[in-house]
Parts: C-alpha cells; sequence; structure tokens
C-alpha cells in the first residue's frame, strides 16, 4: 500500500506560508498531478513528501504511517528534480547504479535492475555514454532511470519535463503514462503547465498560494471550476468573466451585463437566490461564445462587440472583441471569416454559464 496523504499540513519559512493547511490523498498506485503558478507551493509539498522538509503543522502519510519522523533515506520515495542532476563524470550505467552502491545492492542485482530500467526506458545502447553526449530527453530518461532502478513504492516527479522541447515533451508525457501503467507505482507529478496537467493527470490538484483549490479528474476541473482562480487558470484562451447585477423582474431572475439581459433558469435563479439584487461574477468559456445568436427574447440577450484583433492557429481561430469597457475572447471555427472592426451580436447561451460570488471568488450551483 503506498497511499501518500497530506493531513492539514503547514510549511513556513519563516514569514512565507510554502503550504496552507494541505489535506490531500493520493490512492494507491495513482497518477496524480500537482498543478499551480510558480511559487504556490508544488515542490514544496514534494519535498515534504520525500522528507527533505518538516512539516510546520500536521501530518504527512505513506501507506498507514504517519512518516514525519522517519528519515527520507526510510521512506521508500524516489524524486525526480527539474534539472535531473546527473554525474557528469560518470556513465549512464553508473549514473543509475549510483543510489543502490550508495544502499550497498549486491552487484548481480544491481546490474539486473540496471538493465531492467535500461531496458524500459529504451536507453540498453546509451548506457556508456556520459550526460554530455546524450540528448535532453535522453538526459530525462537516465534521470527516471535512476529513480526507478530504486523500485519505491512513491515517484515525486518535480517538473520533469521543463527542459526538453515541445515535440519531445509530448512524447516524453506519452511514455511517462505508459511507464506508470507499467510499473503500478504511485505518483504525484508537478507542473505549472495546465494542459501538461489535463492531459496526464487521473486527477489534478490545483494549488494557489500554499492553499488547495479543487482536486478532480481534469473534465471536472474544467467543466466545474470551483473557484475564480480555478476558472481562470484552467483553460486556454482563459474563461471571460462579467461583472453582473442580478435582478427580478415579473418572477424571473435577470444578469444585466454590458447592456445585455440575460433571463436565467429556474435551477440557476434558486442557486443566486443569496446573491438576489446583488452582484455576481459571470465566467464563459471562449467555446461558449456565439455569434449571431438568436433567442427567444430577441437581441436583448446578447452583447454587442467589435472584434479587436483575430489569430488563427490552424484548425480553430481565437477572436478578440471590445464590448463596451471589457474584453471577449472567443474560440471559433476557421471557416467563419472575420475582419478587424466588423461589430457582431455575441450570444451567451445561459446554459453554459459559470457563475462566481465576487466576494469569496466560490462558485455558486
Ligand atoms: N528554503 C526556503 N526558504 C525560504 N522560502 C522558501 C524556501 N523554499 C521555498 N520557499 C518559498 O516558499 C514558496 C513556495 O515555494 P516552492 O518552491 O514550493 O514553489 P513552487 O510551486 O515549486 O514554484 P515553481 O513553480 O517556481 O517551482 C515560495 O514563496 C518560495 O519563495
Ligand atoms: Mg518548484
Amino acid at each position: 500500500m503506498s497511499r501518500v496523504a497530506f493531513d492539514h499540513v503547514t510549511k513556513h519559512f519563516g514569514d512565507v506560508v510554502a503550504v496552507d493547511d494541505l489535506s490531500l490523498e493520493v490512492h494507491d498506485k495513482e497518477f496524480l498531478v500537482l498543478l499551480g503558478p510558480s511559487g504556490c507551493g508544488k515542490s514544496t509539498a514534494l519535498r515534504l513528501v520525500a522528507g527533505l522538509e518538516e512539516p510546520t503543522k500536521g501530518s504527512v502519510i505513506i501507506g498507514d504511517r504517519i512518516v514525519n519522523d522517519v528519515e527520507a533515506k526510510n521512506r521508500n520515495v524516489a524524486m525526480v528534480f527539474q534539472n535531473y542532476a546527473l554525474f557528469p563524470h560518470m556513465s549512464v550505467y553508473d549514473n543509475m547504479a549510483f543510489g543502490l552502491r550508495m544502499r550497498r545492492v549486491h552487484r548481480q542485482d544491481r546490474h539486473q535492475k540496471v538493465l531492467e530500467a535500461a531496458r524500459m526506458l529504451g536507453l540498453q545502447d546509451l548506457l556508456r555514454r556520459r550526460p554530455r553526449a546524450l540528448s535532453g530527453g535522453e538526459r530525462q530518461r537516465v534521470a527516471l532511470g535512476r529513480a526507478i532502478v530504486r523500485d519505491p513504492s512513491v515517484f515525486l516527479m518535480d517538473e520533469p519535463l521543463s527542459n526538453l522541447d515541445a515535440k519531445l515533451r509530448v512524447q516524453t508525457r506519452r511514455e511517462l503514462i505508459k511507464l506508470h501503467r507499467q510499473l503500478e507505482t504511485t505518483v504525484i507529478f508537478v507542473t505549472h503547465d495546465q494542459v501538461e496537467a489535463m492531459t496526464m493527470g487521473a486527477r489534478v490538484a490545483i494549488i494557489h498560494e500554499g492553499a488547495l483549490q479543487q482536486v478532480g479528474h481534469p473534465q471536472e476541473v474544467y467543466q466545474h471550476p470551483a473557484s475564480l482562480f480555478v476558472a481562470s487558470f484552467i483553460g486556454s484562451p482563459a474563461m471571460n468573466f462579467f461583472h453582473a447585477d442580478l435582478q427580478l423582474q415579473d418572477g424571473q431572475l435577470i444578469a444585466h451585463c454590458g447592456g445585455a439581459r440575460f433571463p436565467l433558469a429556474e435551477g440557476q435563479a434558486r442557486a443566486l437566490a443569496a446573491l438576489r439584487g446583488g452582484k455576481v461574477i459571470i465566467g464563459v468559456r471562449p467555446e461558449h461564445i456565439l455569434l449571431d445568436w438568436e433567442t427567444e427574447e430577441g437581441s436583448e440577450a446578447c452583447l454587442s462587440g467589435v472584434v479587436d484583433t483575430v489569430e488563427s492557429i490552424g484548425h480553430e481561430q481565437h477572436v478578440t472583441f471590445s464590448a463596451g469597457d471589457t474584453t471577449v475572447v472567443a474560440r471559433l471555427d476557421v471557416g467563419r471569416s472575420l475582419r478587424e472592426g466588423e461589430r457582431l451580436r455575441l450570444g451567451i447561451d445561459p446554459a453554459h454559464m459559470h457563475f462566481f460570488d465576487p466576494d469569496s471568488g466560490q462558485r455558486i450551483e
């Protein structure tokens, strides 16, 4: 059993709160991604599991035991760092065997384990080479190999792909997913790249300023972001946000924003009851901004936007509109040709609106 749990873990460095009351369970054999912007505490969280930092408060649990007082070398975890830190004067083989030699693993066993890891990672033909004679991707695999030979029950990976170019990253990402399947080990993978997180993680845990914002499957996090932070961090181009006023008219709740009025459905109105007459932030994904929107309510349920910029990325185009004092980004089919300065009606289907409390930033539903 190699589940990993953070139980109300806090880590201070002087005045800095690097990890803030984090409670999170990583299941046995799960591939969990820790995602968040630079400085949010991802590496610190990993280092707490590895035993390289001690929590200020709370418990770190591996399997069934609290490991706060267990030395790093006795935790049976392996960490792959962002800068692989290979020994430049040693061959690939020796780099991979080094940790085992330190642990006084028998020579024959050591040899077996290195060969096995090299086979898994396709490094058989490179075992005699020095790191400087390897490509970035190959070095990356050696760093992984060095961790694999230790047979850890938990793998900690701190942005292991950040030194690779875009194409190699996509390829290595897939290899890692396959490797996880083969190894059947718990993996905690850190990244600040939301696309990487979404494509790799069985579950993604989003951290902001040391605190857990949301944990869930990529689709769940995308479709039901729990807070304004998650909503704005996940998705590219980012979600559009509108400040709206809510008013009840003839028993119907209406959201007023930028000169448009959006009648809301009964379920939405119920959820927003506490804010009625008040203010709300409406979030809309760029793919849910519609052109030439026709509704029974007529032209009032749309914003008037002027095309500002058009970015075509091959299979789709991202179009920025100025709508009053806000900017709206739409993700559109390339079939539709648009001119800068053109004025259009931008529709929003209320069914695709996300609502957030402007004070707490929390989702309302
Ligand atoms: N040893 C330390 N002493 C003081 N402050 C530290 C120490 N280690 C980390 N911090 C601070 O704790 C916070 C979290 O750092 P951490 O390295 O965990 O962030 P991160 O999410 O891994 O960021 P990045 O994506 O840039 O690697 C930062 O504000 C950082 O400056
Ligand atoms: Mg880091």
